[in-house]
């Protein structure tokens, strides 16, 4: 997929959304949708937001705004092809004329295949894959409730199939949607750790982009953006939830992140995560977090320049230090930051018998999706997974 996904940045480059933010930043996205003619909507969501109030401003908005407002409340974690199905039916019952969704990557992933196959002349499973998409999507408009994942503008979703138990990718630039808002009223109820796994994860996706083969000056730049935005508030928005500022800087760092990796790609971090999330249930942010500043070792010496520019940026361009040493501080740094937001040391779940799969299958991930500044070995992954499960550094 990696040089697949290259080559179709290259042809067709992604648009990035128009943005919201701050307080109230949902209704003004709420406010554009109406002000294109949008009339019935489909709000996408789950109960559990739903039950908790959370769209209450948003449908009352829309009722003075005399629009027919249809709800699906059916998303979870990793959501199906059976979730994703019960959108499109319900899109078509409402006769929508946009979709509208409310959530975190699941809720975000899910809507953009429901856009699309609602107006798509093939059925759901046909739009799995590379560029499948035939008609341009229902107008698409998002609310991110988490700041991590970056879906709001990547141009993939991941729908699980419940039968093969495999994670089945869309990737096209038209699920890039119209518009985003990142809403600091509802932000602020992101409990500590989900704020710092997400917020790791999109630290993530900012470093793998920055380091990346496939990189330009423009991802290189909001990759850049986002890792300063993500280590100055990241561990603000984990101590203070209400710090709205801080919780603003985050959504933004994360969605810079977002766009930056939707075109280069990420590594080896989430190469491995992936699969340990697969067998043990991990948390993605979590598995990532753990795993980050290992990787960053493998990759130091590679990488060294790239880590002291990053250094550099962060001591605000007043060093005498040499690279070598500014890329140490970056690699530290980055530990400091995972500790101050209680990430642990280690993932005691791991067990060694595993290894060798997880081995096989991230080197399999990252050679046919990443473009890596260093390749990594069997024996390499095997290391990093030790040093992951005992929690010694390596
Ligand atoms: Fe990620």
């Amino acid at each position: 997929m990696g040089y697949a996904l290259k080559i179709m940045n290259r042809l067709y480059t992604p648009e990035k959304p128009l943005t919201f933010s701050g307080s109230g930043a949902m209704i003004k996205l709420a406010d554009l949708m109406v002000r294109s003619g949008a009339r019935r909507p489909l709000l996408v969501t789950d109960s559990f937001m739903l039950k908790a109030g959370m769209l209450d401003k948003l449908q009352v908005f829309l009722k003075e705004e005399g629009c027919e407002v249809t709800i699906y409340e059916g998303i979870v974690p990793n959501p199906t092809f059976a979730v994703v199905q019960e959108g499109v039916d319900a899109i078509r019952n409402g006769n929508c004329d946009a979709v509208f969704a409310v959530g975190g990557g699941s809720a975000i992933d899910a809507a953009k295949v429901m856009a699309a196959a609602s107006t798509s002349k093939k059925p759901l499973e046909k739009l799995a894959g590379i560029l499948k998409v035939d008609q341009p999507l229902l107008p698409f408009y998002v609310v991110a409730t988490t700041s991590g994942t970056g879906s709001e503008v990547t141009t993939v979703a991941v729908v699980s199939d419940t039968e093969t138990h495999k994670k089945t990718f869309f990737v096209d630039p038209k699920y890039v949607p119209i518009a985003a808002a990142f809403d600091t009223d509802l932000l602020v109820s992101l409990p500590p750790a989900m704020t710092a796994g997400t917020g790791m994860d999109a630290l993530t996706h900012a470093i793998e982009s920055y380091t990346s083969l496939a990189r330009t000056p423009e991802t290189e730049r909001d990759a850049a953006t986002a890792i300063r935005l993500l280590v100055e508030f990241l561990p603000v928005a984990y101590a203070k939830p209400q710090d709205v500022r801080a919780r603003e800087m985050v959504a933004l760092g994360s969605f810079l992140a977002g766009n930056a990796f939707t075109r280069t790609s990420l590594g080896y971090v989430h190469a491995i995560s992936h699969q340990i999330s697969a067998h043990y249930n991990t948390a993605h942010g979590l598995a990532n977090a753990v795993l980050l500043p290992r990787v960053l070792r493998f990759n130091k010496q590679v990488c060294a320049d790239r880590f002291a520019a990053l250094e550099f940026m962060l001591q605000g361009n007043s060093t005498s230090q040499e690279t070598h040493e500014l890329a140490q501080a970056f690699i530290d740094r980055v530990d400091t930051l995972s500790a101050v937001v209680g990430i642990p040391a280690h993932l005691e779940d791991l067990q060694q018998a595993d290894f060798d799969a997880i081995a096989a299958d991230a080197l399999k991930e990252a050679r046919t999706s990443y473009a890596v500044p260093k390749r990594m070995r069997k024996e390499d992954i095997n290391t990093i997974l030790l040093s992951v499960q005992s929690g010694q550094p390596l």
